[in-house]
């Protein structure tokens, strides 16, 4: 399972990055305008920034919603840095761009998934990376984990390729229940990545082993 962690703070992404964890970071307008960063220049030079602190795929979001406009912002994102992933809202110019940048070998992200049917025709048309939001479901008192159950069950029937992007991933236990369903990639704060370290029995027993080697020595 892929662990990407989904922020535009470079100093979190550095933690992430320094654990030998880290498989890639998602990023989207709301978390750039978290972090500050605004206005096209800023935010072209803050995903070379963050493509030069890691190893993996970086997902930069469109913000065009007509196919035109995708292509030439995802081109435009693409020439950026080869570990650039161009991520596309889950709208029908979003699909039709998904292909054409399939067809030229661009990785592309869809977002905003929040249906089987959605995550189906991301597929089709050859997305790298589909992204259904779980906590965003969870958030209206809909299942989220089964919606990747749901998508994880077609992909498996029809060998799609297609990899499952668990996103809007809040916690520890997402991560996991993602793990046990086959999710390839999760992406989440970094406390839901730091949070899976912590286990007061591992405390306990550090405590008690140097305590008894200080005894001995
Ligand atoms: O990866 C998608 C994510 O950024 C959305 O997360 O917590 O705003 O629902 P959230």
């Amino acid at each position: 399972m892929k662990f990407f962690i989904d922020t535009a703070n470079l100093e979190q992404i550095k933690e992430a990055q320094d654990m030998g964890i880290l498989d890639g970071v998602t990023t989207n307008p709301s978390l750039m305008a978290k972090e500050g960063i605004t206005g096209t220049d800023n935010i072209m030079k803050h995903y070379v920034n963050i493509c030069n602190l890691v190893d993996g795929d970086v997902s930069a979001e469109v913000i065009s919603t007509d196919y035109e406009g995708m292509v030439r912002e995802g081109e435009a994102l693409a020439e950026l840095h080869e570990q650039i992933v161009v991520k596309l809202p889950m709208i029908k110019d979003g699909v039709k761009a998904c292909k054409y940048f399939y067809d030229k070998g661009i990785k592309t992200n869809m977002t905003l998934v929040f249906s089987a049917g959605q995550a189906l025709l991301a597929a089709k048309a050859g997305a790298t990376y589909v992204s259904p939001f779980i906590g965003r479901l969870d958030d209206i008192s809909t299942d989220g984990l089964n919606l990747i159950a749901e998508i994880r069950m077609i992909y498996d029937n029809y060998g799609f390729e297609t990899e499952i992007l668990a996103a809007s991933v809040r916690h520890t236990m997402h991560v996991i229940d993602c793990a046990k369903l086959g999710a390839d990639v999760m992406t989440g704060p970094l406390s839901s990545i730091t949070g899976l370290l912590n286990h007061p029995l591992t405390d306990i027993g550090l405590e008690k082993f140097l305590a008894d080697y200080k005894k001995g020595n």
